[in-house]
């Protein structure tokens, strides 16, 4: 099994937590792609979506599944997405496509997150990808030097704005021990938007595809 084929199935899995009449909080990602494919096959069975960013969003509206604004529909039932690493404990790094801040408050709108990957994202320490950081431009060296003082090497993603208009600061060597604290840490440093730390809110299933098979943590 390709790596491709491994997302292809943990998105397979993931289309069982979708229940008629449900409006389902969609990630962004080559993992999430597979999902919105494959949502596509019963789409007359959901009311509709909402996007995590205008990829998602325009790649669900290119099979006709409509795309929701969250302010019209309040608490969503399911958010499926995928992540960049996790632990064990489903704490996750998210943001190596630049959409963490929708993706972070989808998921903070959903009452299940159900993440996919494949078996290459799970990690016994997050840290290795580097940490993704939206910030407003203005704060761009101030929370590099923050970074720095924590250990980290903060590198500006070239040529790359967010769906907000933001920059990403790419945090390498840090070994995050301590997710939870970490993500409040730096959610206090003035200017940034978002950490892509997602610990507070964690996934609250794994779905890995595997070489041998699809494996489901919780
Ligand atoms: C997007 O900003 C990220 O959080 C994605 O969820 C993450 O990069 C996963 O990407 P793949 O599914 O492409 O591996």
């Amino acid at each position: 099994m390709t790596p491709d084929e491994m997302k292809r199935a943990a998105a397979e899995a993931a289309i069982e937590y979708v229940e008629p009449g449900m409006i389902v909080g969609i990630g962004t990602g080559s993992t999430a792609n597979h999902f919105i494919d494959l949502l596509a096959g019963i789409k007359s069975r959901i009311d509709g979506t909402v996007a995590s960013s205008e990829a998602s969003a325009e790649r669900l509206r290119g099979h006709g599944i409509p795309v929701l604004d969250l302010n019209e529909v309040g608490e969503l039932p399911l958010y499926v997405d995928g992540a960049d690493e996790s632990n064990k404990y489903l704490h996750l790094i998210k943001g190596g496509g630049g959409a963490l801040t929708r993706e972070k408050i989808v998921a903070g709108a959903s009452e299940k997150f159900v993440c996919i990957a494949d078996e290459s994202k799970l990690v016994d320490v997050l840290g290795a990808f580097p940490l993704p950081i939206e910030v407003i431009p203005m704060a761009r060296s101030l929370v590099a030097r923050k970074m720095v003082a924590m250990g980290g090497k903060p590198v500006l993603r070239e040529g790359f704005v967010t769906d907000n208009g933001n920059i990403i600061l790419d945090v390498h060597n840090l070994e995050i021990m301590e997710p939870v604290k970490m993500e409040t840490e730096i959610n206090q440093i003035p200017g940034v938007v978002t950490v892509g730390i997602f610990a507070i809110r964690p996934a609250d299933v794994l779905i890995l595809g595997c070489r041998d098979g699809v494996k489901t943590l919780t």
